[in-house]
């Protein structure tokens, strides 16, 4: 009946909605404590208050129905962001409360330049607590890798970094190699992956695990079984095995969109052994809020035209009668918009980065000439010649 109370308030907190001003540019920003925007929701002038005052907002239904925003203190909105049990009251083991406790209060550790969803981070986070294996999927460049790192650099554990993408060989990747020494006769050199699975609590990166060799997946499949958890080192004699030490946890990414047939699928039952973390690739909200926090001294209509460049090809990549059959990625646009950074063009930074990507044979019907066409809509749009052409005028009748 305590965990009643417990729901209860977690319930009341999930039903306001909190938000919180940033300024970027010459924009004030609102977003609540799950990442989401409500700027256009809210009148530029209550922003600009509740900015000015440090203070929040939340939204409050009057009389007749109808939402309004009222401001609250900062801290309302910062005790939705890591909601902090109050496990005194609540009949919980002592070592689960401390859990309960790190797990959600777990959304501040996320670095500020990586956008994920409170409850995906959570869920990242919980699942390492809880020594589950995870495979985080999604389309290459929508942040598998960087969220991968993120989690790692946030438990306080030995890590250890492997990508499977590049591997040539990987028996000597994952067990080692046999080599001959006139002394010593032949002896064996054991890999790093060997001492990282005998590192307790140690959180393994599998990064690009969708790009491994085969035979890296089998020899890996008796190591992420729960059930096995140990790496043998001669397969063929099938003698010495190690096993995998105490609270290590494994963290794999995988290219894993429709548009990855080049990629070898992942074999099942290695899926298997994993909780699945989908990646949610941005939206072009997010997507103008992450590159307004990288380049804050860009303009911000350039910033916006890369953020729907992007989240139009991938709309169109989506639909069954779409133009192209990949999307731009979130990587693509942060390159476009450090190239526009650096003194670029939309059109030039589109040459080099994004057309490249896309397939120009069919002429007139190729993926290419889509994204061109589609580029060149926001090539003259708010450009420098037009401002000051604006200005010019509104000089001349002045
Ligand atoms: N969700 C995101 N939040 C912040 N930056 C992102 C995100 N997704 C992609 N990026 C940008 O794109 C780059 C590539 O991301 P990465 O994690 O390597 O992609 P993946 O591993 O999915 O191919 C990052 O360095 C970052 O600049
Ligand atoms: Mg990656």
């Amino acid at each position: 009946m305590m965990r009643k109370n417990l729901t209860k308030e977690k319930e009341n907190k999930e039903m306001s909605l909190i938000v919180r001003i940033e300024k970027s540019g010459n924009r004030y920003n609102a977003w609540d404590s799950d990442g989401n925007k409500h700027t256009s929701s809210i009148s530029i002038s209550a922003r600009k208050r509740a900015h000015a005052k440090g203070m929040a907002l939340e939204q409050r239904v009057n009389k007749s129905g109808k939402n309004y925003w009222w401001v609250v203190p900062m801290s309302e909105f910062e005790s939705q962001m890591a909601p902090v049990f109050d496990t005194s009251s609540v009949d919980v083991p002592s070592d689960h409360a401390e859990i309960l406790n790190f797990i959600h209060s777990s959304y501040k550790l996320k670095p500020a330049g990586l956008v994920m969803k409170e409850l995906k981070w959570k869920y990242l986070i919980r699942s390492a607590v809880r020594g589950k294996n995870m495979l985080m999927t999604g389309p290459a460049g929508c942040g598998k890798t960087m969220a991968a790192k993120s989690l790692v650099n946030s438990l306080d554990r030995p890590d250890f970094y492997f990508n499977m993408g590049s591997t040539q060989d990987p028996r000597a990747t994952l067990i080692g190699n046999v080599h001959f020494d006139k002394g010593k006769g032949t002896y064996f050199s054991e890999s790093l992956f060997v001492k990282a699975i005998q590192t307790p609590n140690a959180v393994i990166l599998l990064d690009e695990l969708s790009r491994a060799h085969p035979d890296a997946w089998n020899i890996l499949m008796t190591v992420l079984d729960q059930g096995q958890r140990y790496l043998r080192l001669d397969e063929a004699s099938g003698q010495e095995t190690i096993p995998v030490a105490e609270g290590v946890t494994f963290v794999a990414t995988a290219n894993i969109g429709n548009e990855y047939t080049s990629t070898r699928v992942m074999d099942k039952a290695l899926m298997d052994r994993f909780t699945i973390v989908e990646m949610d690739v941005l939206t072009d909200e997010e997507e103008f809020g992450l590159l307004s926090y990288m380049f804050p001294h860009v303009e911000p209509d350039l910033l916006k035209a890369v953020s729907e460049i992007a989240h139009t090809t991938r709309m169109e990549s989506k639909s069954d009668s779409g133009k192209v059959s990949t999307g731009v990625s979130t990587r693509t646009s942060v390159e476009m918009a450090g190239l526009i950074y650096d003194g670029f063009g939309i059109d030039e930074a589109s040459e080099v980065s994004i057309y490249p990507q896309f397939a120009d044979d069919g002429g007139m019907d190729s993926e290419r000439t889509f994204v061109k066409q589609l580029v060149q809509k926001y090539v003259n749009d708010g450009s420098d010649e037009n401002l000051f052409n604006e200005e010019d005028e509104s000089e001349s009748m002045s």
